[in-house]
């Protein structure tokens, strides 16, 4: 196989309003190259969309199985060393509920991958910076976060903690998110080894501001 070249682009918008939104676009264009059946492409479900009047009301059976390599699903919340749901419909006694539609997009489909998210804006640093501030926290977290996820059919956990270092979030916990990050891989990978069922995707949505992620991230520690 020959790759003439790899252009890689990145693209960098950002704005400095009251609330600094950024957006990342990396753009690879490969070209004379036969790997590129394997795309990625990612979507969101909020849990929001439910509540859109007429036709703009969207739950999760609704998704098209086939539209997107990933599903995930928007928000669960960090509650202590657990995780929780947001809405009344996540998960569901007598119905069938928002998780259980979402997971069941892969019986149509068995290549989607659905995570699950959890953070977001609303949710802020607070419960992150409680978690990451002890290793005791971490080890708990993982493995409750582990049972939940296999719980309700998930394929992963997509963090998304807007932003460590930010928000009410000390600058430690730039440092200390590089440590959830790997304390959360070892044991989901440990979980593979043992139980030999399929390793669960670890993901997380990352601000793009300069400021944000110099803050934020170790990036060499935590990127692939
Ligand atoms: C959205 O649709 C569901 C059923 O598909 C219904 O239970 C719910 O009341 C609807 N919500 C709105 C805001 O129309
Ligand atoms: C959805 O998730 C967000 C977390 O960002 C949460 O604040 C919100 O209460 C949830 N529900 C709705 C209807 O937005």
């Amino acid at each position: 196989m020959m790759f003439s070249y790899i252009v890689l682009i990145l693209l960098v918008l950002e704005d400095s309003g009251a609330m600094i939104r950024t957006v990342v676009s990396f753009l690879i264009l490969c070209l004379h190259c036969e790997v590129i059946s394997s795309y990625k492409r990612v979507c969101f479900f909020t849990n929001w969309s439910q509540y859109r009047p007429g036709i703009g009301n969207y739950t999760a059976d609704k998704i098209d199985p086939f539209l997107c390599t990933h599903v995930i699903y928007a928000f669960g919340k960090v509650s202590g060393n657990t995780i929780q749901s947001y809405e009344e419909n996540d998960i569901t006694k007598s119905s069938k509920g928002q998780y259980e539609m979402a997971n069941e997009l892969k019986l149509i489909n068995p290549e989607l991958k659905v995570l699950l998210a959890i953070g977001g804006w609303n949710h802020g640093s607070g419960p992150f910076s409680t978690l990451v501030s002890n290793q005791l926290n971490m080890d708990a977290f993982a493995q409750n976060s582990l049972n939940y996820l296999r719980t309700h059919g998930f394929d992963g956990l997509d963090i998304d903690w807007e932003y460590p270092g930010s928000r009410g979030s000390p600058p430690e916990d730039k440092y200390r998110f590089t440590t959830l990050v790997k304390t959360l891989r070892s044991k989901y990978d440990n979980e593979e080894l043992t139980s030999r069922r399929s390793r669960l995707l670890l993901t997380a949505a990352v601000s793009a501001g300069r400021t944000t992620v110099e803050s934020a991230y170790e990036i060499d520690k935590i990127s692939l």
